[in-house]
Formats: C-alpha cells, sequence, structure tokens
C-alpha cells in the first residue's frame, strides 16, 4: 500500500456500503507493458502484479467485500515464450508458500479454478494444501483462476452432465440453469456482480463467460501494476451509478 493510500483504509465516504458488490471479478492484465515502459523485462510486471493483487485482497477486506476472483493464466497464455510461462508457474508456487500463513491469520479462504491437472505437480500440491488449510476461512473467498478457459468450463460441464444421462441419473429435462452451474469450476461461487479489467482492452479474453451473463463492466487505461485502492475506489464509485436492470425496465 501506498502511503498515499493509507487514507483510504477505511470504506470511503462516497461509498454506500449497502450498494458495494458482494463479488469483484479482476482481469488483471497489462503486466507486460508496465515492465516495457520502466525498460524491464516482462516478468518484473509479473512480479508487480502480485503486489497489486496482495493490495487489492487486503483492500476488499478493509472495505468489507465478501469475495475477490483474480484471473491469473488463462488456457491461452501457454501460447507465451516458454521462460514467461515458467517463470509464471514458479511465481504462482512461491508466492502461495509466502503468503499461505498471512492467509490462514486473516481469515481467507482461497480457492483456483481451472484446470488444474495441467498445472506442474508441485504447485498443483500448494494449491491443494492452501485450499485444505484455509477452507473453513470465513472472510473473504478469494478465488485465483489458473489455466482458466470460459469455453473449456463449459464443455467440460456439458460433459460431465452428459455422462450423468447416459448413466441414467440425470434426465435431459433436469438440466436447468442452476444444475448446470453447479458443474462449472465456480460451482458455489455467486456470480460477480462487478468485473474490473484494466490495461483498456475491451474484451473477456475467455473469462467467466456463462457468469459474466449480467455483472457490470469496468474498464480502466491504468496497468495492473499501477492498479491500487485510488483506482479500485473509482471503479466502485461507477458501479454505484450504474442501473442494474436484468432485462426489466
Ligand atoms: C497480464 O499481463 C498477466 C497475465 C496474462 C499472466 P500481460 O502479461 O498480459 O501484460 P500485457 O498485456 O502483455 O501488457
Ligand atoms: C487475460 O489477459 C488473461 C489474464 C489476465 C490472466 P491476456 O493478456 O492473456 O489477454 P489478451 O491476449 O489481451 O486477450
Ligand atoms: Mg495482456
Amino acid at each position: 500500500m501506498t502511503t498515499q493510500d493509507t487514507e483510504l483504509l477505511y470504506l470511503p465516504s462516497d461509498l454506500q456500503k449497502d450498494l458495494l458488490p458482494q463479488h469483484v471479478a479482476v482481469i488483471m492484465d497489462g503486466n507486460g507493458r508496465w515492465a516495457k515502459r520502466q525498460g524491464l523485462p516482462r516478468i518484473m510486471g509479473h512480479k508487480r502484479g502480485v503486489d497489486a493483487l496482495k493490495d487489492l485482497l487486503r483492500c476488499c477486506q478493509d472495505w468489507g467485500i465478501k469475495a475477490l476472483t483474480a484471473y491469473a493464466f488463462s488456457t491461452e497464455n501457454w501460447k507465451r515464450p516458454q521462460e514467461e510461462v515458467e517463470f509464471l508457474m514458479s511465481l504462482f508456487q512461491r508466492v502461495l508458500r509466502q503468503e499461505l500463513r498471512e492467509m490462514v491469520e486473516e481469515n481467507v479462504q482461497i480457492q483456483f479454478v481451472g484446470n488444474l491437472e495441467a498445472l506442474p505437480t508441485a504447485l498443483q500440491a500448494e494449491i491443494s494444501y492452501s485450499m485444505a488449510e484455509t477452507k473453513n476461512n470465513q472472510s473473504i473467498k478469494f478465488t485465483v483462476a489458473t489455466n482458466y478457459g470460459g469455453r473449456q468450463e463449459i464443455l467440460q460441464a456439458c460433459r460431465a452432465i452428459a455422462h450423468k444421462v447416459q448413466d441414467g441419473i440425470l434426465k435431459p429435462e433436469d438440466i436447468s440453469e442452476e444444475l448446470f452451474a453447479s458443474h462449472l469450476y465456480t460451482a458455489g461461487i455467486a456470480d460477480p456482480d462487478l468485473l474490473i479489467r484494466t490495461s483498456g482492452e475491451m474484451r473477456l479474453s475467455n473469462f467467466l463467460l456463462w457468469q459474466m451473463a449480467y455483472g457490470e463492466i469496468y474498464i480502466t487505461d491504468t496497468l495492473w501494476p499501477d492498479f491500487d485502492r485510488r483506482e479500485f475506489h473509482r471503479a466502485l464509485c461507477a458501479y454505484q451509478q450504474r442501473e442494474r436492470r436484468f432485462g426489466k425496465v
């Protein structure tokens, strides 16, 4: 947290507690461009990105937001140069190990969504351990989307449901929105109310395709490593001005 931000330790007075989003999701984009602008290698942007995420998690706790989901690695990100992919995998593992104790102390429940089986085995082990250690924690549900793709998530749900129909466990007419959602990686997690994307790109990049049917989208030009409490405050102010109609008049 920067010194300027310490004045934002508590919920800013222009935000209404009862109008806060229950669940915020973020597409943490722009790490590479941030590094390039500083004349640094891309991986330095990812390192700084971790600090921005830690501060956002803390901020959500300080301001009473009960769920945060962050997009850390997409199913398409494997197409990046091998050194960058390897750096990211080892960064995830290192950060998870370093931060677990604090998450336990702070009552954070961490969970991972995505095709976790394709991740390096050492990272998978760290993920399982951290999820088990924090599973009963109540202060905030912190979800990290890793090797996550919305289309792939929908396909694996279809396959699982098709198998159940084939085995006679379900009938086709049993397939409702609720049943379908319960087969997604995000089963048990409410849909996001607000999705923030940094670095100005106006696309979902395969993130939460089903879950974002009615979520509000906020895009800022700020690059992810520079996203701080002031920026988050701005996003929440914008969210509170929105009228969510859900198809009604
Ligand atoms: C987002 O930053 C982090 C990941 C996708 C892992 P980028 O690495 O996409 O940064 P830009 O978009 O190239 O600037
Ligand atoms: C989306 O960012 C994925 C993550 C933030 C993890 P990308 O940088 O991969 O998305 P595109 O390629 O600009 O759509
Ligand atoms: Mg990007």
